[in-house]
C-alpha cells in the first residue's frame, strides 16, 4: 500500500481507504465491522471514513466501538467524519456554526474519540454564508476536534470562495474534496476541479469507485443478488437509477477488458480511480472480507493501465468530460466566426457546430442588427 499526501497537506493517507456508508448499521454490526476493519488494516489501509448521517449515527458508534475493541493505536489511523445531516430539527442540519459545533461534538461522542483527523462539510449549504462555515470549521480545528477540514460535493466556485475567505481572514482553508468518482461519473474530478489542484493544493478522497457495486458486473437487469446493496429496501431508488440499459451496456463492454488483463472488473474499476494523480485516496466499501481481499489487489492493477488500456476503457464507457473551454479557444472560435461572416459579406445564413458537435445554431445575418453594428461588421 502506498501512502499519499492528502493534497498539499502533510497528512498521509493510504491510496485505498474504507468507508462505512450503507454497510455499518444496515448490513453489519460491531462483530462483522471488526473483522472487516482488521482485514483492511492487514492490507495497509490507514484511512477510515464515516459521517454523522450514516445509519443515523449508528455507523460512527460501530466504527468507534470496533476500533476500541481492536485496540488500535489512534495515531496509526486517519479517521474522518462528515457533518451536514444531523437530524430532523431546523438546526440539526446544514453548515451553520451551531450545527457544525454541535454536530462535531456529537460525532466524537459516538466515535468515542477525542478528535477526527479530517472533518468534511458533507454538502454545500446555500442558506448559510460560507464565511460562517469557514470560521466554524476553523473553530473546530482550534479546539483540537479535527486536524484538517474539507468539503464534499461542493462546486469549484464554492471551494474557491471558501479559500478566498480563509485567505482574507488568515484562516485555514479546506484541504480536501470528497466527490463521487468512478468510470461512470467523472466531470467534477476531471474537469470542474482542475484549477483547484494547483491553486489551492486540494486533494481528493473519492467515493463509490464501484458505483455502489455496479462496476463489479454483479448486477444484471432484473437480477439483483439478495445479499447486495440494491436488494436493501432503502436503496431501491438508487438501484432503479443505476441499473439502466446505458449503464449495464457499459459494464458489459468493460468486462472483456478486465478479462484480457486477467483481473476482476472490481479491481480494474478501483485501480482506474486510484491511477488519477489528483486522487489522494479511493474510499472503498465492502460488506464481506472476500470483497476487501479482492478490492485491495487493485493496487497491483494500477501499473497495467497503459494508455492503450485507458483508451479501451474510454471507448467502452464514453464518459470522459469535455475539456473546459479556455478563454483562448473561445476567442479563436469568435474570430473564426467573424472571418466567416466577413467573407460571406452582407447577408448570409450561417451555422457552426461546437467542437463536440453538440451545439448547433442557424442564425440569419443581419448587417444592420445591433450585434453587427456593435462588432463593426455592418
Ligand atoms: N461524501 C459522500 O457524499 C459519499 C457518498 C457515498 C459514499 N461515500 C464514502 O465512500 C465510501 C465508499 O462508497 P461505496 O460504498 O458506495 O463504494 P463502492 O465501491 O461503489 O460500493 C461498495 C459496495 O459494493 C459492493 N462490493 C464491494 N466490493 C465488491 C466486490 N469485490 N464484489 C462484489 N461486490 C462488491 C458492496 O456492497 P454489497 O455487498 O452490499 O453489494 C460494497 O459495500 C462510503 O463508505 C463512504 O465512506 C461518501
Amino acid at each position: 500500500m502506498q501512502y499519499k499526501h492528502l493534497g498539499r497537506s502533510g497528512l498521509r493517507v493510504s491510496q485505498l481507504a474504507y468507508g462505512a456508508w450503507v454497510s455499518f448499521g444496515n448490513q453489519l454490526d460491531v462483530k462483522e465491522a471488526k473483522s472487516l476493519l482488521q482485514c483492511c488494516r492487514d492490507h495497509g489501509v490507514n484511512f477510515f471514513d464515516n459521517a454523522e448521517v450514516y445509519a443515523n449515527g449508528r455507523a460512527e458508534e460501530i466504527m468507534g466501538q470496533a476500533i476500541r475493541e481492536l485496540g488500535w493505536k489512534r495515531s496509526d489511523i486517519v479517521v474522518s467524519t462528515k457533518i451536514f445531516w444531523g437530524g430532523q430539527g431546523p438546526n440539526d442540519k446544514g453548515l451553520s456554526r451551531k450545527h457544525i459545533v454541535e454536530g462535531t461534538k456529537a460525532s466524537l461522542k459516538r466515535l468515542d474519540m477525542d478528535y477526527v483527523d479530517v472533518i468534511y462539510c458533507h454538502r454545500p449549504d446555500t442558506s448559510t454564508p460560507i464565511e460562517e462555515t469557514v470560521r466554524a470549521m476553523n473553530y473546530v480545528i482550534d479546539k483540537g476536534w479535527a486536524f484538517y477540514w474539507g468539503t464534499s460535493e461542493w462546486s469549484a466556485q464554492q471551494i474557491t470562495e471558501a479559500w478566498g475567505i480563509a485567505e482574507r481572514l488568515d484562516l485555514v482553508g479546506p484541504i480536501v474534496e470528497q466527490p463521487e468518482y468512478n468510470m461512470l461519473s467523472r466531470h467534477k474530478v476531471e474537469a470542474e476541479y482542475l484549477p483547484l489542484y494547483s491553486n489551492y493544493g486540494i486533494g481528493l478522497t473519492t467515493w463509490s469507485p464501484l458505483a455502489s457495486g455496479v462496476l463489479t458486473g454483479k448486477y444484471n437487469k432484473g437480477s439483483i443478488p439478495p445479499d447486495s446493496r440494491f436488494a436493501l429496501e432503502n436503496y431501491k431508488n438508487l438501484a432503479n437509477r443505476s441499473l439502466v440499459d446505458d449503464v449495464l451496456n457499459k459494464v458489459n463492454r468493460l468486462k472483456p477488458i478486465a478479462d484480457e488483463l486477467g483481473v476482476p472488473l472490481a479491481q480494474l474499476a478501483i485501480a482506474w480511480c486510484a491511477s488519477n494523480p489528483n486522487v489522494s485516496s479511493v474510499i472503498t466499501g465492502a460488506t464481506k472480507e472476500s470483497q476487501i481481499q479482492e478490492n485491495m489487489k487493485a493496487i497491483d492493477v494500477i501499473p497495467l493501465l497503459t494508455p492503450s488500456v485507458m483508451d479501451k476503457i474510454e471507448a467502452a464507457v464514453l464518459s470522459k468530460p469535455k475539456r473546459p473551454e479556455s478563454y483562448r479557444s473561445v476567442l479563436q472560435r469568435l474570430s473564426d466566426m467573424i472571418y466567416f461572416l466577413v467573407k460571406e459579406n452582407d447577408y448570409c445564413s450561417w451555422y457552426w457546430t461546437s467542437e463536440d458537435n453538440e451545439g448547433f445554431q442557424v442564425l440569419p445575418w443581419d448587417p444592420f442588427s445591433d450585434y453587427a453594428l456593435s462588432i463593426g461588421l455592418s
